[in-house]
This record gives C-alpha cells, structure tokens and sequence, in this order.
C-alpha cells in the first residue's frame, strides 16, 4: 500500500456503487493502488479509479462545467469545489477557474494568489504560454487557476464579442491540450460579461436554487440568458442541470419550491441536497466533504449529484436522495 496522503475515494464506497463486497473489490487492485487512511479505511489511487472506471465504460472525454446563477449565497462555491474534489478522486484531471473576483473558491481550496501571481484576467489572451505557470496544482488530479480582484477588470477588457466567445475557451482549451479531462468554473452572482464568456465555454451548466422566491428568479432569469447567449453567438446550448441546495423536509417552503421548480422545467434533470452544517464545518477547516471520511448526507447527496454529472451512475436509484 501506498501512503500517499491526499483524499481519496474509499475502497467501500466503490465497493457499494458496484454491488460488491469490499474484499472482491480490493482484489482487482495492485497494493500500490491502495492507501490505508485509518484502522477501517482503505483510499484507491485516483489513476487507479480511472482504470477500473474505464474498463467499466465511464468516459472521460473533455467537459466544461459550469456554475452560475444570478442569485448569491446559494451554492456556487460549494459545488464547484466539492464536485472538483469528487471529480478528482474518480480518476478526472480536474481543474477548478474560478472566475469570481472574490475568488471564495481558491480562498476553500488554499489557494489565494499573491500579489504578482497570474490570474485568468493576465493569462486569457496568450494561455498557450502563460497558462501553466498560473495553475496551482493541490493532488495529482486537481489544480486550480485561483481568482483575486483583479478579475473585476475583465469585464470592461472583454467588451468585444469575439474576446467574450473565445477567452473562457481558450483557457478551456488549452487545458484540454494539457490534459485535462474537466473544468470546473466558479462564477461570480451576476450576469456579467465573464460570466457570457463562461457560459460560451460551457459542456454543462450547473444551476444552484434554494428555496426563497429571488433564487427561483434567478433561475428562470438565468435559463433565459443562456438561451439567448447561445442564440446570439451561434453556439449549441449546453446541457442544464439543477441542484436544489439546502433543501430541508421539515420545512414546507423546501417542498413548495421543490414542487414548483419540478414543475416550471420538468424536463431538467435536477438533484437535491440537503441542508447539512457538514459544510459549513469543512470550509471553516479549508476542507471539502470529500477531504475527510465520515459519512453524512452531504457527502451521500453530492456524490449522487456528481455521479450524474460525470456520468458514473451503475446502480443509479436517480438523483433524488
Ligand atoms: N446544502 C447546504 N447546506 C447547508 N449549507 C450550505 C449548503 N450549500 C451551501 N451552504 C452554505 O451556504 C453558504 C453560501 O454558499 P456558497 O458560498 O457556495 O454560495 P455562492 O453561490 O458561491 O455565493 P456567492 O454568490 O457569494 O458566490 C456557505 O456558507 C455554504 O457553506
Ligand atoms: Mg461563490
């Protein structure tokens, strides 16, 4: 075994997505591939999820995802580095940008620039020289493109449309060129011109909604400017998809809006997470849910969301808990 001392995906939660027992599943692994986390835990390298995942016909082909919604404080940040952390243990050479000035998601992940490290703002017009040395890696899987405020600026140097189609590709490209298998984008609360820019780049875009009436705007309002986006630049619309975040079944408000919003888009896939002080807990110790190894519903709903996502859904019941 290994001691290799990054998160891993434990040898019993593939166990139980494939219907096996933890023994037989440990057989198909090399001991170099297995890590021992704690007296009952074995960790699975992510190169060696990858080729068991592979041989089970998941596909890594190249995905941008992207978060956004117009409403604030409804889960961007938190899905885009608690999906990235999954992603990566699965096998994904995964890259988080974050696009928001505020750069929440390099401040979760430790990854806060200095002052004269590049930012996406310094790198979007030459990323085939400038991208590697901006990106910081923090596993073998997972890197970052960290955000500082500088990136507020991007808005006024992306007024062009053709700069506004290609800068967020660009990077994403290059990335691909890299080896990459995703990006993961963090977006700021708005609909600014990054954000179009990001939209432009977008394979999948992750709609985050919380129970109140603005983030339900913020949600129609948001579908809509991605349809004209893609309508304007003459791009495919991406794939959609929502999370509910911080449902909670004791309360009626949770199941009023879950109803509407099935209800509003039936035909977008949605899943629910439920409300957990788990995440609250983990950003306090710059952590993610999948960094550390109990289980709880928030690791149990996210990793119902990013199977979906990702594709890796043998024994999918659906993405409801
Ligand atoms: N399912 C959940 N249960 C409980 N708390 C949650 C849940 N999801 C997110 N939170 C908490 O909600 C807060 C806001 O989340 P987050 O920062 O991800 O939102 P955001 O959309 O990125 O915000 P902003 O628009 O400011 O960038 C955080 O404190 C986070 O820990
Ligand atoms: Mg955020």
């Amino acid at each position: 075994m290994t001691t290799e001392p990054y998160s891993l995906l434990t040898t019993r939660e593939l166990a139980a997505k494939y219907g096996t027992t933890i023994g037989e599943l440990e057989q198909q692994f090399q001991p170099d591939e297995l890590v021992r986390l704690n007296a009952a835990t074995n960790g699975i390298t992510p190169t060696a999820v990858r080729r068991f995942l592979m041989e089970r016909d998941v596909s890594y082909h190249f995905r941008v995802i992207v978060h956004t919604t117009m409403r604030g404080g409804i889960g961007k940040t938190t899905s885009t580095i608690t999906t990235a952390t999954r992603a990566a243990q699965y096998g994904f050479k995964t890259c988080v940008l974050d696009l928001d000035p505020q750069g929440s998601s390099s401040l979760a992940l430790g990854a806060v620039p200095e002052e004269d490290d590049p930012i996406f703002y310094d790198i979007w017009q030459r990323p085939e020289e400038l991208l590697a040395d901006a990106l910081v890696p923090l596993s073998s899987h997972l890197t970052i493109l960290p955000s500082s405020l500088e990136n507020a600026l991007l808005d006024a140097s992306l007024l062009n449309p053709g700069s506004q189609k290609k800068a967020v590709k660009g990077v994403c490209d290059q990335l691909r060129l890299q080896g990459y298998d995703t990006v993961i984008v963090d977006c700021p609360p708005s609909l600014g011109i990054a954000v179009i820019s990001a939209i432009c780049a977008a394979h999948t875009i992750v709609v985050p909604v919380g129970s109140d009436a603005f983030s339900l705007k913020g949600l129609d309002l948001t579908l809509d400017e991605i349809t004209s986006i893609c309508d304007t630049f003459g791009l495919p619309h991406p794939a959609v998809r929502i999370i509910y975040t911080r449902y909670d079944q004791r309360e009626t408000v949770s199941h009023h809006a879950l109803s509407r919003i099935k209800e509003r888009h039936p035909k977008l896939p949605l899943t629910v997470i439920r409300t957990s002080s788990e995440f609250s807990k983990v950003l306090a110790a710059g952590e993610t849910v999948f960094s550390r190894y109990a289980r709880n519903s928030a690791r149990d709903d996210y990793d119902r969301h990013v199977s979906a996502l990702l594709g890796i859904t043998p024994q999918s019941a659906g993405d409801t808990p």
